[in-house]
């Protein structure tokens, strides 16, 4: 039974096949001819975090693909977690309603206990500041749209890189294509963990720390900024001190390549000038509609079909 827990579970081979699949998806979307494979089957997204895109792109994949959705939001209060469950009470009696489950929980590993009773395929959504495997695979299949190629790219990432768990899902899959140089910049308060870091050095990925957001903005292919996330400081004073250190302005992009783009997961708040988003290298919306193709892609992929 495959799940999806984290982006390094998958291999050039399946990656191919996912982003070719997307492809064709994404094209029977647009012309309206979806077809409805998962008719009688359930869908649910049981999210334990605030989501826009994640849950609601999860939810129409499901639907477009002829499938029903259960749902729940704000689970950590309106589910029976608020009343003390556990996750793996909660994964058997989501396995014994639903075909797949979707879930995003804050605490790290979350998946992997969940997987341990799953009787159906469970997808993660994203746990606290580890894994978004299902963001990092949208991603790919957007720099793959946006530039015709996923290998010898300068790609940089801005902000909080400490807590982006798209970045720690994103970078396992660009690594297995030759000649990607990564950039990651940030403040220190808001650097990568040192052993995520070593673990790429240790396998010879190019890379290079940075502090600042100007310096190599000429060289980027990809400038892939990040929300500093208030909702993993345990301090607010520490989050104030940071949260806008690192703004992508319109200027910048005056030092930027004609033909690079700009990625954000969203949500944005502060770090990307709202003027940057009529530049034609701003990617993000294109960025989230990706994530609708992928999400129809995944279910199937869980599903064997
Ligand atoms: N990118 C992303 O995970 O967005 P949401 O938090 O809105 O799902």
């Amino acid at each position: 039974m495959p799940n999806i827990i984290s982006a390094s579970q998958f291999n050039k081979s399946e990656i191919e096949k996912i982003l070719s699949r997307a492809k064709a998806v994404e094209e029977s979307v647009q012309n309206g001819n979806v077809n409805q494979l998962l008719k009688n089957k359930i869908i649910a997204c049981v999210f334990f975090e605030p989501s826009t895109r994640t849950r609601l792109s999860f939810e129409t994949a499901a639907l477009k693909l002829g499938a029903q959705v259960i749902s729940a939001e704000n689970a950590m209060e309106n589910s029976s977690a608020h009343k003390g469950e556990t996750i793996e009470d909660t994964t058997k009696i989501l396995c014994s309603y639903a075909d797949v489950v979707v879930i995003r929980h804050p605490a790290v590993g979350t998946l992997e206990k969940a997987a341990k009773v799953a009787t159906k395929p469970l997808i993660n959504a994203g746990d606290g500041n580890n894994q978004h495997p299902t963001q990092g695979l949208l991603d790919l299949y957007t720099i793959k749209k946006e530039h015709g190629r996923l290998d010898n790219l300068n790609i940089g990432f801005g902000g909080d890189l400490l807590n982006s768990r798209t970045l720690k899902s994103l970078v396992p899959l660009l690594r297995l294509y030759e000649g990607n140089k990564f950039y990651f910049i940030s403040p220190k308060e808001l650097q990568l963990p040192r052993e995520f870091v070593k673990d790429l050095k240790d396998q010879g990925v190019l890379l290079e720390e940075l502090r600042s957001l100007e310096e190599k903005l000429p060289e980027l292919d990809v400038l892939y900024m990040t929300r500093v996330q208030k909702e993993r400081f345990t301090n607010p004073i520490d989050y104030e001190k940071v949260k806008d250190l690192f703004v992508l302005k319109k200027e910048h992009l005056r030092n930027m390549k004609k033909n690079a783009i700009i990625m954000h997961p969203l949500p944005k708040i502060n770090e990307i000038e709202l003027e940057v988003d009529s530049d034609p290298r701003a990617a993000y919306f294109r960025q989230a509609q990706n994530g609708l193709y992928i999400r129809m892609v995944l279910l199937l992929y869980v599903l064997g079909l």
